[in-house]
């Protein structure tokens, strides 16, 4: 089988951080969310994948090459406009074929292994298999009508949801799919909604079954799933891997999970992980408490961080308080300033945020 992953979007629930970047990039526990799905496709036995990519594609090609490194084998299939979802997925049809495929959407994280969905759709053979998952704002989801395990109604985000069941990021369909989305209009937000085409195939009497997730499942949408999918990663660690390329003083205190990459030196830090450090860090009196995830190339001297993340090459100086549940660009500055307790930062790249001490 062969898997689409959509990574097309401007992310724009995520501005300004994906102004200058697109959201499939953005790190997890310092690995890129479009490697996280890439791994758990090639863990299904599915290597053969295209990338749907538009906005800012040349940074997608050039964070995940020909996918040899994680064991797959990309390939890139452009959509110039983000349309919708159905109309990206026909962007695929080429590169599919004729057999049955997997869709992934490229901002969805998912706790389970997916091994039930494949192994269901090859026991069943329905015209396509939706994973589902309970939700308390069914408002902002696609949302699914089951009877016994065999969808009678879908609606893109309804005002009054018949169900509380989203439709959660990953499709297996047959080439039936391709019909339906020929058919469409688009929807009252002017997109081409796989939605409307799943409706299209049950009109057509085809059978769509649903697949309830029992697992933890995070749409990467806005910034404060951003951090709660970081924290979720970042539970997974433990230990410490240190590299040997890297210079940790003895009078840093460690306590919790510890990654630090090569070259980056480190000087009366006090770390309580889970946290990760990446390559050619500089950091000195720096307090970073659990879920904290540092990009390469950063520097931070007298600041405490928290639940937060932070990209390549920004620079973090003497703060007073503590930067919690925030996501910091590429290439920031910020410099003597106070935060109060309640405050969380989401800054773009290139930002700066500097005061006077
Ligand atoms: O997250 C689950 C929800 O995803 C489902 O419950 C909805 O039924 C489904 O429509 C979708 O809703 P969203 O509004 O959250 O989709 P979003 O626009 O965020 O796009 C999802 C992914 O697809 C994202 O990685 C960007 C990519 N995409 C999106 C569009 C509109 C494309 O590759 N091309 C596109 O044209």
């Amino acid at each position: 089988m062969k898997a689409l992953i959509l990574c097309a979007g401007k992310g724009t629930r995520l501005q300004p951080l994906t102004y200058s970047m697109p959201k499939h990039i953005l790190p997890l526990a310092n690995t890129p969310i479009v490697y996280h799905i890439i791994k758990k496709l090639v863990n299904l036995g599915i290597t053969e994948i295209g990338l749907i990519v538009g906005y800012k594609q040349e940074q997608v090609r050039e964070k995940v090459g020909d996918g040899s490194q994680l064991g797959a084998k990309i390939t890139y299939i452009v959509q110039d406009t983000p349309k919708g979802l159905a109309h990206a997925v026909k962007m695929g049809q080429d590169f599919v074929g004729d057999e049955p495929f997997m869709v992934f959407l490229g901002d969805n994280i998912f706790e389970d292994d997916l091994t039930n969905l494949v192994h269901r759709y090859n026991e069943e053979k329905p015209s396509s298999i939706i994973i589902l998952k309970e939700v308390d704002e069914p408002q902002r989801f696609g949302i699914a009508v089951l009877k016994d395990d065999t969808m009678i109604k879908v609606v893109e985000k309804p005002k009054n949801p018949p169900s509380n069941l989203a439709i959660a990021g990953v499709y297996i369909f047959d080439k039936d799919v391709f019909q339906a989305i020929d058919e469409l209009k688009p929807s009252w937000r002017g997109e081409y909604e796989i939605t409307d085409a799943i409706q299209g195939l049950i009109d057509k009497g085809l059978t769509i079954k649903g697949e309830i997730l029992k697992g933890k499942w995070l749409d990467t949408g806005k910034p404060k799933d951003i951090i709660d999918a970081n924290k979720f990663f970042c539970g997974k660690l433990n230990g410490w891997h240190i590299s040997g390329d890297s210079d940790l003083d003895e009078d840093s205190i460690i306590d919790g999970a510890l990654y630090i990459g090569r070259g980056s030196k480190i000087r009366k830090c006090n770390f309580q992980g889970p946290v990760v450090i990446g390559e050619n860090c500089e950091l000195e009196n720096a307090i970073l408490q659990p879920n904290t995830c540092i990009g390469s190339g950063t520097r931070i001297k007298n600041a405490t961080l928290k639940d937060s993340i932070m990209l390549e090459d920004s620079i973090i100086q003497n703060v007073e308080g503590t930067i919690r549940d925030s996501i910091i660009g590429k290439n920031v500055e910020i410099m003597n300033i106070t935060l109060n307790n309640k405050c969380t930062l989401l800054l773009g790249s290139d930002d700066k945020l500097i005061g006077e001490l």
